[in-house]
Protein backbone atom coordinates (compact mmCIF):
# COMPACT_ATOMS: atom_id res chain seq x y z
CA UNK A 1 0.00 0.00 0.00
CA UNK A 2 0.71 3.52 -1.01
CA UNK A 3 2.24 5.69 2.15
CA UNK A 4 -0.55 8.08 0.48
CA UNK A 5 -4.19 8.69 0.54
CA UNK A 6 -5.79 8.23 -3.26
CA UNK A 7 -8.78 10.71 -2.45
CA UNK A 8 -8.82 13.11 0.43
CA UNK A 9 -12.36 14.80 0.82
CA UNK A 10 -12.90 17.69 2.79
CA UNK A 11 -16.22 19.00 3.98
CA UNK A 12 -18.06 18.17 1.10
CA UNK A 13 -21.68 19.46 1.07
CA UNK A 14 -24.22 19.60 -1.60
CA UNK A 15 -27.94 21.53 -1.77
CA UNK A 16 -30.71 20.68 -3.76
CA UNK A 17 -32.29 24.37 -3.14
CA UNK A 18 -33.26 24.17 0.25
CA UNK A 19 -32.88 20.60 0.57
CA UNK A 20 -29.42 18.69 1.99
CA UNK A 21 -28.42 16.22 -0.61
CA UNK A 22 -24.98 15.72 1.76
CA UNK A 23 -23.08 17.55 4.31
CA UNK A 24 -19.64 17.89 5.68
CA UNK A 25 -18.61 14.75 4.69
CA UNK A 26 -14.95 14.02 5.22
CA UNK A 27 -12.53 11.54 4.94
CA UNK A 28 -9.54 10.06 3.01
CA UNK A 29 -9.68 6.58 1.04
CA UNK A 30 -6.20 4.74 0.81
CA UNK A 31 -5.16 2.95 -2.31
CA UNK A 32 -6.90 -0.82 -2.38
CA UNK A 33 -9.50 0.37 -0.06
CA UNK A 34 -12.76 -0.55 -0.18
CA UNK A 35 -15.62 1.74 1.33
CA UNK A 36 -18.83 0.95 1.90
CA UNK A 37 -21.18 4.46 1.62
CA UNK A 38 -24.85 2.24 3.55
CA UNK A 39 -27.75 4.26 4.64
CA UNK A 40 -31.75 4.16 3.97
CA UNK A 41 -32.81 5.56 0.89
CA UNK A 42 -32.64 9.57 0.66
CA UNK A 43 -30.11 9.49 3.43
CA UNK A 44 -27.66 11.07 0.39
CA UNK A 45 -25.55 7.95 -0.66
CA UNK A 46 -26.08 8.81 -4.36
CA UNK A 47 -25.80 12.87 -4.05
CA UNK A 48 -22.21 11.93 -2.51
CA UNK A 49 -21.07 9.63 -4.88
CA UNK A 50 -22.01 11.88 -7.40
CA UNK A 51 -19.82 14.73 -6.20
CA UNK A 52 -16.81 12.49 -5.22
CA UNK A 53 -17.08 11.26 -8.83
CA UNK A 54 -17.40 14.60 -10.26
CA UNK A 55 -21.22 13.91 -11.28
CA UNK A 56 -22.42 16.74 -9.59
CA UNK A 57 -20.52 19.39 -8.49
CA UNK A 58 -20.36 19.87 -4.70
CA UNK A 59 -22.24 23.17 -3.10
CA UNK A 60 -18.89 23.37 -0.45
CA UNK A 61 -15.62 21.48 -0.12
CA UNK A 62 -13.79 19.41 -2.33
CA UNK A 63 -11.95 16.20 -3.76
CA UNK A 64 -8.14 16.03 -4.34
CA UNK A 65 -7.24 13.09 -6.23
CA UNK A 66 -3.80 11.60 -6.00
CA UNK A 67 -2.53 11.38 -9.94
CA UNK A 68 -0.21 8.96 -11.16
CA UNK A 69 2.70 11.77 -11.36
CA UNK A 70 2.24 11.94 -7.57
CA UNK A 71 0.62 15.03 -7.41
CA UNK A 72 -2.72 15.63 -5.97
CA UNK A 73 -4.91 17.70 -8.02
CA UNK A 74 -8.87 19.84 -6.73
CA UNK A 75 -11.20 17.70 -9.23
CA UNK A 76 -13.47 20.76 -9.26
CA UNK A 77 -10.63 22.70 -10.78
CA UNK A 78 -9.27 20.14 -13.36
CA UNK A 79 -9.48 21.00 -16.96
CA UNK A 80 -12.98 19.26 -18.48
CA UNK A 81 -10.88 16.98 -20.81
CA UNK A 82 -8.37 15.85 -17.87
CA UNK A 83 -11.32 15.59 -16.18
CA UNK A 84 -13.34 13.41 -18.43
CA UNK A 85 -9.76 11.52 -19.64
CA UNK A 86 -9.62 10.24 -15.75
CA UNK A 87 -12.86 9.09 -15.95
CA UNK A 88 -12.62 6.98 -18.85
CA UNK A 89 -9.25 5.32 -18.10
CA UNK A 90 -7.86 5.87 -14.27
CA UNK A 91 -11.41 5.70 -12.64
CA UNK A 92 -14.48 3.09 -13.37
CA UNK A 93 -18.03 3.93 -12.53
CA UNK A 94 -20.56 0.94 -12.36
CA UNK A 95 -23.92 1.82 -12.31
CA UNK A 96 -26.82 0.06 -10.94
CA UNK A 97 -28.55 -0.56 -14.25
CA UNK A 98 -26.35 -1.60 -16.81
CA UNK A 99 -28.30 -0.02 -19.84
CA UNK A 100 -26.27 3.46 -17.98
CA UNK A 101 -22.95 2.38 -18.23
CA UNK A 102 -22.61 0.12 -21.79
CA UNK A 103 -23.78 0.83 -25.01
CA UNK A 104 -26.53 -1.57 -25.67
CA UNK A 105 -26.75 -1.68 -29.70
CA UNK A 106 -23.09 -2.21 -30.47
CA UNK A 107 -21.32 -5.23 -29.31
CA UNK A 108 -20.26 -6.70 -26.24
CA UNK A 109 -16.69 -7.23 -27.03
CA UNK A 110 -16.68 -3.47 -28.68
CA UNK A 111 -17.72 -2.10 -25.33
CA UNK A 112 -15.25 -3.36 -23.52
CA UNK A 113 -12.52 -2.08 -26.81
CA UNK A 114 -13.66 1.25 -26.73
CA UNK A 115 -12.55 2.10 -22.86
CA UNK A 116 -9.27 0.42 -24.44
CA UNK A 117 -8.94 3.31 -27.22
CA UNK A 118 -9.86 6.02 -25.14
CA UNK A 119 -6.44 5.17 -23.37
CA UNK A 120 -4.81 4.86 -26.96
CA UNK A 121 -5.13 1.37 -27.80
CA UNK A 122 -5.71 1.29 -31.60
CA UNK A 123 -4.79 -2.15 -32.98
CA UNK A 124 -7.70 -3.86 -34.04
CA UNK A 125 -6.15 -7.65 -32.90
CA UNK A 126 -4.77 -6.34 -29.33
CA UNK A 127 -8.07 -4.75 -28.50
CA UNK A 128 -10.03 -7.53 -29.85
CA UNK A 129 -7.53 -10.22 -27.48
CA UNK A 130 -8.04 -7.56 -24.27
CA UNK A 131 -12.02 -7.69 -24.88
CA UNK A 132 -12.04 -11.98 -25.48
CA UNK A 133 -9.78 -12.12 -21.84
CA UNK A 134 -11.92 -9.68 -19.68
CA UNK A 135 -15.22 -11.21 -20.98
CA UNK A 136 -13.70 -14.14 -19.69
CA UNK A 137 -12.82 -12.89 -16.16
CA UNK A 138 -16.51 -11.85 -15.58
CA UNK A 139 -17.50 -15.19 -17.12
CA UNK A 140 -18.90 -14.26 -20.37
CA UNK A 141 -18.39 -17.19 -23.16
CA UNK A 142 -16.14 -15.73 -26.21
CA UNK A 143 -19.19 -16.96 -28.53
CA UNK A 144 -21.05 -14.25 -27.31
CA UNK A 145 -18.46 -11.47 -27.68
CA UNK A 146 -20.29 -10.46 -31.21
CA UNK A 147 -23.87 -9.91 -29.26
CA UNK A 148 -24.95 -6.90 -27.76
CA UNK A 149 -25.76 -6.39 -24.62
CA UNK A 150 -29.77 -5.96 -25.00
CA UNK A 151 -29.21 -9.26 -25.61
CA UNK A 152 -27.93 -10.11 -22.26
CA UNK A 153 -29.50 -10.78 -18.92
CA UNK A 154 -29.06 -8.76 -16.14
CA UNK A 155 -26.42 -10.19 -14.69
CA UNK A 156 -24.48 -11.08 -17.54
CA UNK A 157 -25.14 -7.26 -18.42
CA UNK A 158 -23.81 -6.21 -15.04
CA UNK A 159 -21.09 -8.18 -15.76
CA UNK A 160 -20.28 -6.90 -19.03
CA UNK A 161 -19.95 -3.26 -17.10
CA UNK A 162 -17.27 -4.44 -14.85
CA UNK A 163 -15.52 -5.53 -17.68
CA UNK A 164 -15.63 -2.34 -19.71
CA UNK A 165 -14.75 -0.68 -16.21
CA UNK A 166 -12.17 -2.57 -15.43
CA UNK A 167 -9.88 -2.92 -18.93
CA UNK A 168 -8.43 0.07 -18.58
CA UNK A 169 -6.41 -1.06 -15.33
CA UNK A 170 -8.42 1.78 -13.14
CA UNK A 171 -7.01 2.84 -9.18
CA UNK A 172 -10.44 3.53 -8.33
CA UNK A 173 -14.22 2.89 -9.00
CA UNK A 174 -17.30 4.07 -7.99
CA UNK A 175 -20.28 1.61 -7.59
CA UNK A 176 -23.70 2.65 -6.87
CA UNK A 177 -25.59 -0.51 -5.82
CA UNK A 178 -23.84 -3.09 -8.30
CA UNK A 179 -26.53 -5.82 -7.07
CA UNK A 180 -29.39 -3.60 -7.09
CA UNK A 181 -32.34 -4.86 -9.09
CA UNK A 182 -30.83 -8.88 -9.49
CA UNK A 183 -32.02 -12.01 -8.05
CA UNK A 184 -30.71 -13.23 -5.11
CA UNK A 185 -28.70 -15.83 -6.64
CA UNK A 186 -27.47 -13.81 -9.32
CA UNK A 187 -26.58 -11.14 -6.40
CA UNK A 188 -24.03 -13.68 -4.81
CA UNK A 189 -22.55 -14.48 -7.57
CA UNK A 190 -21.64 -11.28 -8.93
CA UNK A 191 -20.48 -9.56 -5.62
CA UNK A 192 -18.25 -13.06 -5.29
CA UNK A 193 -17.11 -11.91 -9.02
CA UNK A 194 -16.33 -8.29 -7.68
CA UNK A 195 -14.63 -9.06 -4.79
CA UNK A 196 -12.48 -11.71 -6.41
CA UNK A 197 -11.77 -9.03 -9.27
CA UNK A 198 -11.25 -5.86 -6.44
CA UNK A 199 -8.46 -8.39 -4.83
CA UNK A 200 -6.69 -9.43 -7.53
CA UNK A 201 -6.22 -5.83 -8.68
CA UNK A 202 -6.00 -4.31 -5.78
CA UNK A 203 -8.79 -2.03 -6.41
CA UNK A 204 -10.15 0.99 -4.52
CA UNK A 205 -13.67 0.77 -4.41
CA UNK A 206 -16.43 3.22 -2.75
CA UNK A 207 -19.78 1.47 -3.31
CA UNK A 208 -22.94 2.77 -2.42
CA UNK A 209 -25.19 0.26 -1.36
CA UNK A 210 -28.57 -0.14 0.76
CA UNK A 211 -27.64 -3.73 1.85
CA UNK A 212 -25.43 -4.21 4.66
CA UNK A 213 -24.70 -7.85 3.55
CA UNK A 214 -22.65 -6.28 0.40
CA UNK A 215 -21.16 -4.06 2.60
CA UNK A 216 -20.13 -6.84 5.04
CA UNK A 217 -19.04 -8.81 1.79
CA UNK A 218 -16.92 -6.50 -0.03
CA UNK A 219 -15.77 -3.70 1.94
CA UNK A 220 -13.20 -2.94 4.75
CA UNK A 221 -14.42 0.25 6.25
CA UNK A 222 -17.94 1.96 6.11
CA UNK A 223 -19.66 4.95 6.19
CA UNK A 224 -23.76 5.06 8.00
CA UNK A 225 -25.54 7.93 6.20
CA UNK A 226 -28.65 9.71 7.40
CA UNK A 227 -30.25 12.81 6.02
CA UNK A 228 -27.43 13.97 4.37
CA UNK A 229 -24.53 13.38 7.66
CA UNK A 230 -22.11 10.58 7.84
CA UNK A 231 -23.17 9.95 11.34
CA UNK A 232 -21.14 6.88 12.01
CA UNK A 233 -17.40 5.75 10.14
CA UNK A 234 -15.29 2.81 10.74
CA UNK A 235 -13.84 -0.24 9.74
CA UNK A 236 -16.88 -2.43 8.43
CA UNK A 237 -16.88 -5.47 10.96
CA UNK A 238 -16.43 -2.96 13.90
CA UNK A 239 -19.57 -1.01 12.78
CA UNK A 240 -21.61 -3.87 12.11
CA UNK A 241 -21.00 -6.44 14.75
CA UNK A 242 -20.61 -3.06 17.19
CA UNK A 243 -22.13 -0.18 16.56
CA UNK A 244 -22.48 2.77 18.45
CA UNK A 245 -24.87 5.31 17.25
CA UNK A 246 -28.92 4.34 17.94
CA UNK A 247 -29.42 4.45 13.89
CA UNK A 248 -26.95 2.30 13.15
CA UNK A 249 -28.13 -0.31 15.89
CA UNK A 250 -31.13 -0.19 14.33
CA UNK A 251 -29.75 -0.67 10.85
CA UNK A 252 -27.81 -3.61 11.99
CA UNK A 253 -30.70 -5.35 13.69
CA UNK A 254 -32.89 -4.51 10.74
CA UNK A 255 -35.64 -2.84 12.81
CA UNK A 256 -35.27 -0.88 9.44
CA UNK A 257 -36.80 -0.93 6.26
CA UNK A 258 -33.57 -0.46 3.98
N1 LIG B 1 -32.03 15.96 -8.30
C1 LIG B 1 -32.52 16.18 -7.09
N2 LIG B 1 -33.30 17.27 -6.85
C2 LIG B 1 -33.78 17.52 -5.61
N3 LIG B 1 -33.56 16.74 -4.55
C3 LIG B 1 -32.80 15.64 -4.72
C4 LIG B 1 -32.24 15.30 -6.00
N4 LIG B 1 -31.53 14.16 -5.86
C5 LIG B 1 -31.63 13.80 -4.57
N5 LIG B 1 -32.39 14.69 -3.88
C6 LIG B 1 -32.69 14.64 -2.43
O1 LIG B 1 -31.45 14.56 -1.73
C7 LIG B 1 -31.54 13.65 -0.65
C8 LIG B 1 -30.52 12.54 -0.84
O2 LIG B 1 -30.88 11.77 -1.99
P1 LIG B 1 -29.97 10.62 -2.60
O3 LIG B 1 -28.57 11.11 -2.65
O4 LIG B 1 -30.58 10.16 -3.86
O5 LIG B 1 -30.08 9.49 -1.47
P2 LIG B 1 -29.86 7.91 -1.56
O6 LIG B 1 -28.98 7.61 -2.71
O7 LIG B 1 -29.26 7.58 -0.23
O8 LIG B 1 -31.21 7.29 -1.70
C9 LIG B 1 -32.99 13.17 -0.63
O9 LIG B 1 -33.71 13.99 0.26
C10 LIG B 1 -33.45 13.38 -2.04
O10 LIG B 1 -34.85 13.59 -2.09
MG1 LIG C 1 -29.27 6.25 -4.32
Amino acid sequence: MSQQPLLKVHELSKFYGGRIGCRDVSFDLWPGEVLAIVGESGSGKTTLLNCLSTRLTADVGCVEYHMRDGQYRNLATMPEAERRFLMRTDWGFVHQNPADGLSMTVSAGANVGERLMAVGERHYGRIRETAGDWLGRVEIGLDRMDDQPRAFSGGMRQRLQIARNLVTSPRLVFMDEPTGGLDVSVQARLLDLIRGLVQDLGLAVIVVTHDLAVARLLSHRMMVMKDGLVIEQGLTDRVLDDPREPYTQLLVSSILQV
